[in-house]
């Protein structure tokens, strides 16, 4: 990988500030730090005052973590990644997750879950409702009737403590107490970002409950691969290794049916651009208003997981791969972003300029008898992981 030189950050920043740029407390903060460190525009736009502060009399900070090929900043509310960023073919970094520039914008938003830990169920349960050895468990609904990603206050509304145990790592725990948005027992998460030396971002989970619960975490990074404010992602490509998918209702609960993908916009076992079949005529796309479904992996091994998906951005050439011990990823491309929020570039999160592969259970799984269970008890470990891979074409 080529190093970034001054006379290329400057390149950038000049065309930064030639762009319609609406923030110009930011623009002046870039070019303040032009030219005197070896920083790219993302680290200079990121700053860490922005992200230091107290929710819930807690400590929330913004931690980087760098090794010889990626960088990528988290922050502890919500143990959610808000830069991502990986080399293109000419040795430049592009950031390429979408996220804001202060802890004020992440809880002001209406868009709570860019780059988020999801939990302590990801997706939908159909009207919040679901059985667990015979006792009714009702969680409050905040998508229409259906409750979805964990309730109201999922785990992106939390702060996470965090521990650093090299410039590579962070590690994330949270206890979830018992009834919390009205899961039983009390839950212990551990969260562990890491970036690998084959050019991964890996993030590893583990729980254990004091009582029978539901668990399905999830990462919910929107991605850009020609980086964050760069467009459509609709000329992307996908290559999706999933033969089947759990096709919903109105609601996006699944119908319980796992659909064979052949002869149908959702066939992504080759490449295809994420837009070239989008606007079909299709009653799984209308409910989805576009993809937003999950599929069913085939489970291809690799390194000992499924491989899921890849992605190439058509403009940047960079390729993510992804890969999961889940059963399951959630394809979302983007089709509620509004133009209502402003992102860390500057952009606006405008319509399907972005999009999320998460890793997981099948949605509803605690009410659907056919899917992988995600019921966790006492004594157990729950333990999953999943790798986006970066490389370029
Ligand atoms: C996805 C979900 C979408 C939408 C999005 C967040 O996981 O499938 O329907 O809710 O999260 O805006």
């Amino acid at each position: 990988m080529k190093r970034i030189k001054c006379s290329q950050i400057l390149v950038v920043l000049a065309l930064m500030a030639m762009s319609a740029c609406r923030d110009v407390n930011k623009k002046a903060i870039i070019s303040e730090t032009a030219g005197t460190n070896m920083q790219t525009p993302m680290e200079s736009t990121l700053q860490q005052t922005n992200f230091d502060t107290i929710i819930d009399g807690r400590a929330v900070k913004l931690y980087w973590l760098e090794n010889k090929d990626l960088k990528m900043a988290i922050t502890n509310y919500g143990g959610r990644i808000v830069a991502l960023l990986t080399p293109d073919q000419d040795g430049n970094y592009v950031d390429v997750s979408i996220g804001y520039s202060s802890i004020k914008d992440y809880v002001d938003s209406d868009e709570t879950y860019f780059g988020a830990t999801i939990g302590r169920v990801g997706n939908r349960i159909a009207k919040g409702k679901f059985s667990l050895d015979g006792t009714e468990y009702s969680v409050v609904p905040n998508n229409n009737e259906n409750a979805l990603h964990g309730g109201e206050n999922g785990f992106q509304d939390k702060v996470w403590d965090a521990e650093q145990p090299d410039t590579k790592t962070l590690i994330l725990r949270y206890t979830s107490p018992d009834m919390e948005e009205g899961f039983p027992g009390n839950l212990t998460v551990k969260v562990t970002y890491s970036l690998t030396d084959n050019r991964a971002v890996r993030m590893e989970y583990e729980a254990t409950t004091d009582k029978a619960t539901v668990v399905n975490l999830t990462n919910h990074t929107y991605f850009n691969l020609n980086g964050e404010g760069s467009g459509s992602i609709l000329n992307h490509s996908l290559q999706l290794y999933a033969d089947q998918f759990t096709p919903v209702d109105q609601g996006l609960i699944p119908t319980g049916e796992l659909k064979n993908v052949k002869g149908t916009p959702f066939d992504f076992k080759d490449f295809n651009t994420i837009g070239s079949r989008i606007d079909e005529e299709d009653r799984q796309l209308a409910f989805g208003g576009g993809y937003d479904h999950n599929f069913v992996l085939n489970g291809t091994k690799s390194n000992g997981m499924n491989h899921a998906a890849t992605v190439v951005g058509d403009l940047s050439g960079i390729v993510m791969d992804v890969y999961t011990q889940e059963p399951g990823i959630q394809f979302y491309c983007g089709n509620f972003m509004a133009s209502e929020n402003t992102l860390k570039s500057g952009a606006k999160d405008d319509y399907r300029t972005a999009f999320c592969l998460e890793t997981q259970h099948f949605p509803d799984s605690p009410n659907q008898q056919d899917f992988p269970s995600i019921t966790l008890r006492p004594g157990e470990v729950y333990h999953t992981a999943s790798e986006y891979k970066f490389s370029f074409r």
